[in-house]
């Protein structure tokens, strides 16, 4: 079977109140419109058209620089005059000898599938609807049948007499065709309806008046064929998605606390007896290896995280790279340019950015330790500061494997300390510091004997 399919993604979207387009809104991190792309594409179709309009720069601009989207045929819709006319400018494109499947680009989470099904009854049968029985059939095109149960028409809300709105089978708008025969019956619709427009749905009508059988395909599932009008919606499809994801997790062996409490805005590899406490976000692609600890309150963005690792309590972590048993935070920042190698560790208030720290070195507490690099067992004190800024440039320190390095030091780079050196607590250090030696840059203590504090004077 040769399937194309054509995407619908040229509506304003009303009722986000946004200056975006709706399809670009996103859902588990990426913009709806990708996932139905991505469904698209994993049909194998022969085309994916998907047809925009209003705001399609914007749109186009998004995916310009997306190799992963780069067959995709970008059709327009100057003016939005329903489903109908959406599927017309595409119609062109489609070859005869192919089985089209109309999705819809605020319909997110569709099940391929069933799409598949549906293509295979629209080859046998000439059309296909995707349709669910539903207590909310508010707002949607009623599936209408004859009394023996073969589907006549889909009628429109806003067209629908008093008994058709009781009727509780809606369409989805998930539909599939013999492109032949939708070509034919496209020349049949026209604007004599409640909105003035143009209703893909009408082809029903006319292809049961030809004498063809219109079949249902109806999924028990009404997440898959949820449509995201407003921002409630979205919100409301974005829990049932990422609950859905905390539990494909849990069962291939994730222990997580609480399914409810975790998003993954992007995609999240795993290792075996990994364990996610709550309310962790995950954003972009992560990794996790074997016996990660993910404790309460952790955001981590596009990392990698090695076997045994622990990360403890409200940390962040952007763009990092740790080895194996390492521990970090709680209340750890790392940004970008962050690589721990093995059993580093990283303790409580402490930043990092562009710095490698090695082999079972530790910066345990309250320092910001950037566009540095730190070799193996290095001891970092409490307050440590790498200075690697002076308003306008940047600069390195590096401090080398065995050095100790004081509390409350400023390292005002560029600086290196040398193998096992010592820094006394308390020091700017704004020279390099050579192998074995002790650098002390404080102000010496001075005892005064004696020494009588003042003494409160008496207001006349
Ligand atoms: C449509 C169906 C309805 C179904 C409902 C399911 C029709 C006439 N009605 O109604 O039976 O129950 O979806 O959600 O098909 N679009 C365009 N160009 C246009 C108009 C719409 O690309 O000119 C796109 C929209 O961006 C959207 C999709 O088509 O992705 C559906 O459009 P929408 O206006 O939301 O249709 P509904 O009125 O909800
Ligand atoms: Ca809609």
């Amino acid at each position: 079977m040769n399937i194309e399919v054509i995407v619908l993604a040229a509506g304003k979207g009303t009722r986000m109140y946004s200056q975006k387009p709706k399809v670009l809104h996103e859902l588990g991190g990426q913009p709806m419109l990708t996932h139905v792309m991505q469904a698209a594409q994993s049909l194998s179709p022969q085309n994916i058209h998907v047809v925009t309009g209003y705001q399609c720069a914007m749109i186009h601009e998004h995916y310009a620089a997306d190799s992963n989207f780069d067959n995709i045929n970008w059709v327009e819709q100057a003016e939005q005059l329903g489903t109908g006319h959406a599927v017309m400018q595409a119609a062109p494109h489609l070859k005869d000898d192919s089985v089209v499947l109309v999705l819809y680009a605020d319909v997110p989470l569709v099940n391929t599938a069933h799409l598949l099904e549906l293509a295979a009854l629209a080859e046998e049968h000439g059309i296909a609807v995707l349709t669910l029985d539903t207590d909310q059939p508010h707002g949607l095109g009623r599936i209408i049948r004859d009394p023996a149960g073969h589907i006549v028409a889909i009628v429109e809300e806003k067209d629908a007499s008093p008994e058709q709105r009781h009727i509780t089978e809606i369409n989805t708008g998930i539909m599939a065709f013999n492109t032949r025969l939708l070509k034919s019956w496209l020349t049949g619709l026209d604007t004599g309806n409640a909105q003035g427009e143009y209703y893909l749905t009408d082809t029903v009508a006319i292809a049961t008046a030809e004498g063809n059988e219109v079949v249902a395909l109806q999924t028990q599932d009404k997440d898959e064929v949820q449509g995201v009008n407003n921002r409630l919606q979205l919100a409301e499809l974005e829990r049932a998605w990422q609950l859905r994801h905390a539990r494909t997790l849990a069962l291939q062996g994730v222990t997580i606390m609480d399914p409810a409490r975790l998003d993954i805005r992007g995609s999240l590899q795993v290792g075996r007896d990994v364990v996610i406490d709550v309310n962790v976000i995950f954003e972009g692609n992560n990794k996790l290896g074997n016996n990660v600890r993910i404790g309460p309150n952790v955001t981590i963005i596009a990392s990698t995280i090695a076997d045994g690792t622990v990360i403890l309590a409200y940390s962040h972590l952007e763009n990092v790279t740790i080895a194996e048993s390492c521990t970090v935070g709680p209340f750890a920042r790392l940004r970008p340019g962050t690589i721990l190698n093995r059993s580093a560790k990283i303790g409580n208030f402490v930043e990092t950015k562009k710095a490698s720290i090695g082999e079972a070195s530790k910066v345990n507490h309250l320092s910001y330790i950037g566009d540095a690099e730190i070799g193996d067992n290095v001891n970092v004190g409490a307050g440590t500061i790498t200075c690697n800024y002076d308003g306008v440039n940047k600069f390195k320190t590096i401090i080398k494997s065995g050095a100790f390095i004081g509390s409350n030091t400023a390292l005002v780079a560029p600086v290196s300390i040398g193998v096992d050196a010592t820094v006394g607590a308390g020091s700017v250090i704004t020279s390099d510091v050579k192998d074995q030696d002790l650098a002390v840059a404080r102000g010496r203590q001075k005892n005064i004997s004696c020494w009588k504090r003042p003494t409160k004077q008496l207001k006349e």
